[in-house]
């Protein structure tokens, strides 16, 4: 597997296993796409194929610091299935074209082939970290799910309101993404041996300022970075914190109905103006306030690789473009 930029000073200094254990993930991922007939097989490989930051299975690694066993493997495979389902289930809500800079699977197969694309990829997950025989570890990601599920239900219902309250984004954040990063963490531990709630919470913590950032790259793009449409959230009238911050500053934004903005074309000139409050500076702002606040919350006694690992990793959560 090809990892880039500060991913790969994350790899390095996580140690010489974490490679290693990445190419497991990727050839587990593949096999397990590619075997439940030919339809399914297709627009699953497909999404694990056009690749990804595979940033879940990593904090899974760093998180158990050192561990490289099987059931490692099995737990990273098993956080990034889940992940790829509710990209793919979360393209058909979102009404996204693009996804990793491939069409998605609802534009390429339709709603029924990306609704059981989703299923499938969510049974094998669990499927797979059934195989390491810790209940614990299944309630851990079964959480994530239904918080995911919950997240996605929260950002349907809010959907157009673009007075929506800043509490109430914030936790559609923490249900939808950080979970999940959260879950990532707390199977490493567990799968280490070690005490799961601290790293949890770092996982959680860096899980949001991910989900803002990602907010913040829907609004300024380019698509050629982020592998996705810019201004798709406008679009499919989720009204995220870069809307709600400009919506402060400018008097024209906060009169706009989302309603109204119906073509890529409008999009892109409300995006636009969005920048042009600051609001993307003030986002990115809040992220990084997250990334220290979580960098803080690391447990004491870890070893100083990990550590290390573990910032790094934090930091690149807001210093990234795709
Ligand atoms: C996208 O996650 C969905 C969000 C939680 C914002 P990633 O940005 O990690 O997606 P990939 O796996 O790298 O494509
Ligand atoms: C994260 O939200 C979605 C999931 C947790 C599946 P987004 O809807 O912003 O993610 P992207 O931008 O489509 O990747
Ligand atoms: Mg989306
Ligand atoms: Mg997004």
């Amino acid at each position: 597997m090809t990892v880039v930029g500060p991913v790969t000073e994350v790899v390095r200094a996580g140690g010489e296993h974490i490679p290693d254990l990445l190419d497991r993930v990727e050839s587990r991922l593949a096999q397990v796409a590619g075997g439940h007939g030919a339809t399914l097989a297709e627009h699953a490989s497909a999404t694990i194929a056009a690749g990804g930051k595979r940033l879940r299975p990593l904090l899974v690694f760093l998180a158990a610091d050192g561990a490289d066993g099987d059931g490692l493997v099995r737990a990273g495979t098993a956080v990034e299935l889940v992940h790829s389902a509710t990209l793919v289930h979360d393209d058909v809500l979102d009404g996204a074209s693009l996804r990793r800079g491939m069409p998605t699977v609802v534009a390429t197969g339709g709603r029924p082939a990306a609704t059981a694309t989703g299923d499938l990829l969510f049974a094998r997950a669990f499927a797979e970290l059934a195989r390491n025989g810790r209940a614990d570890q299944v309630r851990v990601l079964s959480d994530a799910s239904s918080a995911l599920a919950a997240g996605e239900l929260l950002q349907r219902a809010d959907a157009w309101n673009a007075s929506v309250a800043m509490a109430r984004y914030l936790r559609r954040c923490e249900l939808k993404t950080a979970r999940l990063f959260e879950a990532a963490c707390r199977l490493g531990a567990l799968e280490a041996g070690a005490e799961p709630e601290a790293l949890g919470e770092f996982g959680r913590r860096i899980g949001l300022a991910f989900q803002l950032l990602d907010d913040v790259l829907d609004v300024s793009g380019p698509a050629a970075r982020t592998g996705k449409h810019r201004g798709t959230d406008l679009l499919d009238g989720t009204v995220t914190l870069p809307f709600i911050l400009a919506r402060e500053h400018d008097p024209e934004l906060a009169a706009l109905d989302p309603r109204t903005i119906d073509s890529a074309a409008a999009a892109e000139r409300v995006c636009d103006r969005i920048e042009a409050t600051g609001a993307l500076a003030r986002a990115r702002a809040r992220a990084l306030g997250m990334v220290e606040d979580a960098k803080g919350a690391l447990p004491a006694g870890l070893s100083a690789r990990q550590r290390h690992a573990l910032e790094l990793v934090a930091d690149g959560v807001v210093a990234r473009y795709a």
